[in-house]
């Protein structure tokens, strides 16, 4: 089915380094009328939408500087970056040229690393092609890039200009990627409320993932996170509950060398602490069962070896968020309401995800 973006209203968003729009051009033509105004430009796009889509945007690419990235976590790094800076310079970038990206989350994170770093600080203009670039990333002005591989150890806060958000472009994303972003939905839809979680449900139950209404979630996926960015755009405290799945998640990523994809990861790391809220008395049974279960059905994950607690736990020690031996956990209470909860690692953690794992399947293994 052909995806469009129907007319959305514009969202706004507040930023400390100036505000910025984001736009629901609904299709490629209206994209690029809307890049006409800019005159000094140079584009930096992920070398699978350049294949795909190179002759349709050929209006912009044959009148720009235009440079194609290998969407990769090698690309995302110091020598990706680089290149980045020797073609801004090689083609005679100024403080008045605009960095136009066309990608996923790899892209924008070389695109604001780079334009964070020329001159200063140059203005970027994001527009995502991905479903978690749509939904996610690319509102909140986060970057993160790969040192030794190591991931995300690098960063910068560089608010875009404006992003266009142009649907038409998941018409040819891989289903695995479609399926990425919608951990991210889920984890935003919970975030925000009981009716937005069941917004979610309701639209993926009745015409699956890719529904005539994934416009919708992206949106409300953005209203969620527009809140907690502009309350706490630097993550000094409210921001952090944006990790919400994301320390187990990451942990099973590492474990697997990346066998599952990020969403999948990330809707079974909320799970898995759903499940030990319910243990600690913190989320009602019903309501993790109810959200079990839309888990079950849409993430559910084949890994080709077993997976132990043991090492879940010791991956889990190794994110960013461990502080004095804690863990900060965030919890759900109900939807709409999280909890950053920091949790010592114990016996009691370690017997709980043994249980969720003998108990739940949401990843299964021969
Ligand atoms: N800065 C942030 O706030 C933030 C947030 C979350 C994730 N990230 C980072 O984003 C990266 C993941 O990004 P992602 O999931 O958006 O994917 P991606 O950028 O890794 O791209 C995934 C794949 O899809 C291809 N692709 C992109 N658009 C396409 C399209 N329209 N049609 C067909 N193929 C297309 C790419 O070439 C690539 O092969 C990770 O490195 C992660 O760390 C950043
Ligand atoms: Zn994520």
């Amino acid at each position: 089915m052909p995806m469009t973006s129907p007319s959305l209203p514009g969202l706004s968003i507040r930023s400390g380094q100036g505000d910025y729009q984001v736009d629901f051009p609904a299709d490629l033509t209206q994209l690029l009328a809307q890049l006409e105004s800019f005159t000094k430009v140079v584009v930096l796009v992920d070398e699978n939408v350049a294949k795909i889509y190179g002759s349709q945007l050929s209006p912009l690419l044959e009148r720009s500087p235009w440079m194609s990235i290998p969407a990769t976590e090698d690309e995302k790094t110091l020598r990706g970056v680089q290149r980045v800076l020797d073609f801004l310079q090689q083609n005679n970038a100024t403080k008045q040229t605009v960095v136009i990206a066309l990608g996923g989350g790899v892209i924008q994170d070389i695109a604001t690393f780079s334009a964070h770093l020329y001159y200063r600080g140059l203005r970027w203009v994001y527009v995502p092609t991905t479903l978690l670039g749509m939904c996610d990333s690319c509102i909140g002005a986060k970057c993160g890039i790969n040192l030794n591989n190591f991931k995300n150890q690098l960063g910068v806060f560089h608010s875009p200009h404006w992003v266009l958000i142009c649907l038409p472009f998941l018409e040819t994303l891989s289903d695995t990627e479609i399926v990425s972003g919608y951990g991210e939905i889920l984890k935003l839809l919970l975030t925000g409320s009981t009716e937005q979680f069941a917004l979610l449900r309701e639209f993926v139950d009745a015409g699956g993932l890719r529904n005539p209404q994934l416009s919708r979630l992206i949106y409300e996926s953005l209203k969620v996170k527009k809140e907690i960015i502009e309350e706490d755009e630097y993550e000094l405290n409210l921001r952090r509950i944006l990790n919400y799945g994301h320390t187990f998640g990451h942990a099973l990523e590492a474990i697997t060398h990346h066998g599952i994809p990020h969403g999948k990861a990330v809707a079974w790391g909320m799970d898995l602490v759903n499940y030990i809220a319910v243990e600690r008395g913190i989320l009602d049974r019903a309501e993790y069962d109810s959200i079990h279960a839309f888990i079950q059905k849409h993430f559910a994950h084949r890994l080709t070896r077993p997976v132990s607690a043991v090492e879940l736990i010791e991956g889990s020690r190794r994110d960013k968020k461990v502080v004095d031996g804690k863990v900060n956990l965030i919890l759900l209470r109900t939807a709409g309401e999280l909890k950053i909860t920091p949790t010592t690692y114990d016996a009691q953690l370690q017997d709980e995800v043994e249980r969720y794992l003998a108990e739940k399947h949401v990843l299964s293994w021969p």
